[in-house]
């Protein structure tokens, strides 16, 4: 006999950030499929930092207003929230998905959902789930056009990036080196910066060697592009922030991403 579970969000995160018991796991209804729906088994969840905003209530949501998940953002407790996933299709009532399909959808966290075909995206031939959220979803799309229409690089121009092995940091790294520039990235452990070396990028780590030391040893003659991710200290030095700092160089521009190394207001 099929059966059903969901994540239900039971606690704001407190002072210390989120915990598991957050959330937790419950039997719930197995849907059925209607017309032009198919059932969606949940292969994949993807969990994003912006998700923090949709766990804080209305002011967290209010932080990501105009964003394309504005609408699914200020999950109330007690609520499935709803999110990125990839699925398998079980059983299908809509023309053009079949049995076995794999897609992705922004559905609640549940093992099963009935889902509209409209909100389905097929996952492209030879792609893997994984691939698809980091080179095809929100990532893929900020890092990229992150570098290339905000902070606009120049060929020869040299970039850094904070946050760099992150998934948004290191597709903003490859943009930056595909649009011809020099590429320093800050990580927090060796083995990011042996994996951004690997990659072609210059990289130190930013808990051994403040990030104004590591910048002005690897480009001393200064940065003329910035992708941040992370604020704080990163951002006090990055071209936009500090025109006329010594780190900066030429022509400046940036991109300010995110912010995670700062503390939840209300921490
Ligand atoms: N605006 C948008 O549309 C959009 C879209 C996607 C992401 N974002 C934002 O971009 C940021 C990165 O997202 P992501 O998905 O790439 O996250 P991620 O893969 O988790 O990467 C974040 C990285 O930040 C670094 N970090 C954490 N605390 C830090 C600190 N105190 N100082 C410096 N670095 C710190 C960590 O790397 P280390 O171990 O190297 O420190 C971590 O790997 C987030 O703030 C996210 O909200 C914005």
């Amino acid at each position: 006999m099929a059966t059903n579970r969901e994540w239900v969000f039971k606690s704001r995160p407190g002072p210390k950030g989120f915990a598991p018991s957050d959330f937790e796991l419950r039997a719930c209804e197995v849907p059925s499929c209607g017309e032009n729906q198919v059932i969606l088994a949940t292969h994949m969840m993807s969990m994003d930092p912006t998700m923090r905003n949709a766990m804080a209530g209305e002011d967290g949501a209010a932080r990501t207003q105009g964003s394309q998940y504005w609408g699914f953002m200020n999950w109330p407790v007690g609520s499935v929230p709803t999110w990125r996933i990839c699925g398998v299709v079980r059983e299908s009532k809509a023309p053009g998905f079949e049995k076995g399909d794999l897609c992705l959808a922004m559905v609640p966290w549940r093992e099963l959902n009935a889902v509209d075909a409209e909100n389905l995206r097929k996952v492209p031939e030879g792609l893997t789930p994984s691939a698809c959220f980091s080179c095809l979803e929100l990532t893929a799309q900020t890092g990229y056009c992150g570098v290339k229409y905000v902070a606009r690089p120049k060929e020869g121009d040299v970039a850094y990036v904070s946050g760099a092995a992150g998934a948004t940091g290191l597709i903003a790294c490859h943009s930056f080196k595909h649009l011809g520039c020099r590429v320093i990235g800050s990580a927090g452990s060796k083995e990011k910066v042996e994996m951004l070396k690997s990659q072609g990028f210059e990289a130190f780590n930013y808990k051994e060697e403040p990030v104004i030391e590591g910048l002005k040893r690897l480009c001393p003659d200064g940065i003329n592009v910035c992708f941040d991710n992370v604020g704080g200290e990163t951002l006090v030095w990055s071209p936009c922030a500090a025109p006329s700092r010594s780190t900066t160089r030429g022509r400046r521009s940036a991109g300010a991403c995110g912010t995670s190394s700062r503390p939840w207001p209300s921490a």
